[in-house]
């Protein structure tokens, strides 16, 4: 890991806000400009079950030290007021895994939402969940909208956890609800991007900055499809459960580095350098 340090300007929060730290992470604060974090990070939490492996225990170890991982992600991201996270908990193909397992996974959810409640106040962070929650168990929707209620008032981080959630579902879903809003209306002007973007389960939140994927795997996995149009994509080996805190703020760090453009060209940059021609002109 290079140690150049580059310049920091604390105009937002103070660091200590995070607590003690340790001196992996206090280097990596050091480079970190936290007026520069991004506005949403989206987080494809994998690995949980080749982490077990590696320990010659049950994957559901490894899912249980995973929600710790995801513990520590929320509570450092929402202690950088950064605006919102989104984790992929459950995903519509995750159907395909052994019951065992699956209830499993749905019951550490529900502890999840039990056990971490006065956290979540706490750091006055709002639940959101993304996908077809409706075709979750009763016990599982019921916890689920709990949550939503319970927290609706926060005005902190909004953290959004994608459960049965599959990205070509939730444009499909935004399709059906823009028909049936128009209700047989054949006059309704075409549908926008920003219409189509308003009825996502996202509706409402920026799209994320930074997709970050843990394992190595270099896949999207219907992940968010159509928010993460620009975002900027941060794959690290590291296995979830083994995600800490100095981990993310790396990820945070390498974010800063990249240059996004949306398309268009470097600021600053000569008018001679432009394509000669641009798509659609
Ligand atoms: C992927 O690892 C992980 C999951 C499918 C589940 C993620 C869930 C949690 C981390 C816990 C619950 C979350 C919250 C917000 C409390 P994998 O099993 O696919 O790993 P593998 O690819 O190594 O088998």
């Amino acid at each position: 890991m290079s140690q150049t340090k580059t310049h920091k300007t604390l105009h937002g929060p103070a660091p200590e806000s995070l607590g003690p730290v340790t001196s992996e992470e206090a280097q990596l604060l050091e480079k970190l400009d936290l007026t520069r974090l991004p506005r949403h990070v989206a987080v494809i939490m994998d690995g949980n079950g080749r982490w077990a492996q590696k320990r010659h225990l049950p994957r559901i170890a490894g899912h249980r030290s995973g929600a710790q991982s995801a513990r520590t992600s929320i509570e450092t991201c929402a202690r950088l007021k950064i605006e919102a996270l989104t984790l992929y908990a459950f995903s519509v193909e995750n159907w395909r895994r052994p019951k065992t397992e699956i209830d499993f996974l749905m019951q550490l959810l529900r502890e999840y939402l039990k056990n971490e409640m006065p956290l979540l106040q706490k750091n006055e962070i709002r639940m959101r969940f993304l996908g077809r929650i409706e075709e979750l168990a009763p016990a599982v929707q019921k916890d689920v909208r709990e949550a939503m209620e319970k927290t609706a008032g926060n005005k902190g981080m909004v953290l959004s956890v994608a459960v049965n959630y599959g990205g070509r579902a939730e444009i499909v879903d935004a399709m059906n609800a823009i028909l049936s809003e128009r209700n047989g209306n054949a006059a309704s002007p075409q549908i926008t991007e920003e219409q189509l973007a308003r009825h996502l389960y996202t509706g409402g939140l920026p799209d994320p900055d930074l997709l970050i994927r843990t394992s190595g795997e270099m896949r999207l996995s219907n992940f968010l499809l159509w928010q993460i149009a620009y975002s900027e994509i941060f794959v690290t080996e590291t296995l979830w459960p083994d995600f800490n805190r100095a981990r993310l703020l790396e990820a945070l760090v390498e974010f800063q580095k990249r240059e996004r453009r949306y398309g268009g060209i470097r600021e600053g940059q000569p008018d001679t350098e432009r394509p000669a021609r641009v798509a659609g002109e």
